[in-house]
């Protein structure tokens, strides 16, 4: 299975930092922030990786990562995006890297405290379709910010709603996706949303509207460091306290 991570995108929530470098260089505790995502993934295992990122300082990916080795990456790729023009436009940009195997997706503001593995296991044992990991949030007003999905009762997802008035569950949809190279058939299809990018809440839902959507909860600590400068804080707290990518 391969690993993408995404980079890309304008941090406008975190303006003024993200004028004057990239979200995922910030500092999260004592190391950039890209860097727990890029943790996440190897510590599963998964160490054939692309980075996409964006922007004017993209440059600082090399400097920072370079060829991968000393994160335990075995294959560090890189593309660029030319505008942030969503999270599914910039995991397109991944489909010859990707090159028919299955794919991991993991936002590079996102950061776990537990470990990824038991998802990857259940993704990898699963026949068909994708897989979503969801994490409890009890705020009904933060639940309003993100996504959010309709659950059956049944262990099925029966759509996701984004930025919801009335959420219809105590979950987010957390930015760690898992897919069948089938999901570079879907994201052509998409059109743009109101607010001019592609959206990977509209991949998602297509495969839920063709039955074909798994989910794990999270356990643990879920943080998405780029929501606002108090969720980055947050975030930084919780790490600093507590460390994440905790071994299975
Ligand atoms: P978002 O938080 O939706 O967007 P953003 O990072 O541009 O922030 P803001 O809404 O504050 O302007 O994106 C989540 C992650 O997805 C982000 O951390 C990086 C990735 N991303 C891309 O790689 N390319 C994109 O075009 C977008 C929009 C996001």
């Amino acid at each position: 299975m391969k690993g993408v991570i995404l980079a890309g995108g304008s941090g406008t929530r975190l303006h003024p930092l993200t004028r004057i470098t990239n979200k995922h260089l910030l500092p999260v505790y004592d190391r950039p922030m890209v860097t727990y995502a890029i943790e996440a993934l190897v510590r599963c295992g998964i160490t054939e990786l692309m980075l996409v990122t964006g922007g004017t300082h993209a440059g600082e990916f090399f400097r920072l990562l370079g060829n991968g080795h000393e994160y335990g990456i075995d294959r560090l790729f890189y593309a660029y995006q030319e505008r942030p023009g969503g999270i599914a436009e910039a995991l397109g940009l991944t489909e010859r890297f990707v090159d028919g195997d299955r794919v991991v997706v993991m936002l590079a503001d996102n950061v776990v405290e537990r470990s990824l593995l038991p998802a990857v296991e259940h993704f990898l044992a699963q026949e068909d379709g994708a897989r979503i990991l969801l994490s409890p949030v009890e705020e009904a007003e933060h639940l309003r910010h993100l996504g959010v999905p309709e659950l059956d009762g049944g262990g099925r997802v029966t759509r996701i709603l984004e930025k919801p008035d009335d959420p219809p569950s105590t979950f987010a949809v957390t930015g760690i996706y898992f897919y069948p190279a089938q999901v570079f058939e879907v994201i052509p299809t998409l059109r743009p949303s109101g607010r001019g990018e592609l959206e990977i809440t509209d991949v998602n839902n297509w495969f839920v509207s063709k039955g074909r959507m798994e989910y794990d909860v999270l356990e643990g600590f879920w943080g998405d460091a780029g929501e606002s400068i108090d969720a980055y804080y947050a975030v930084n707290d919780f790490v600093r306290a507590h460390g994440v990518n905790r071994e299975a």
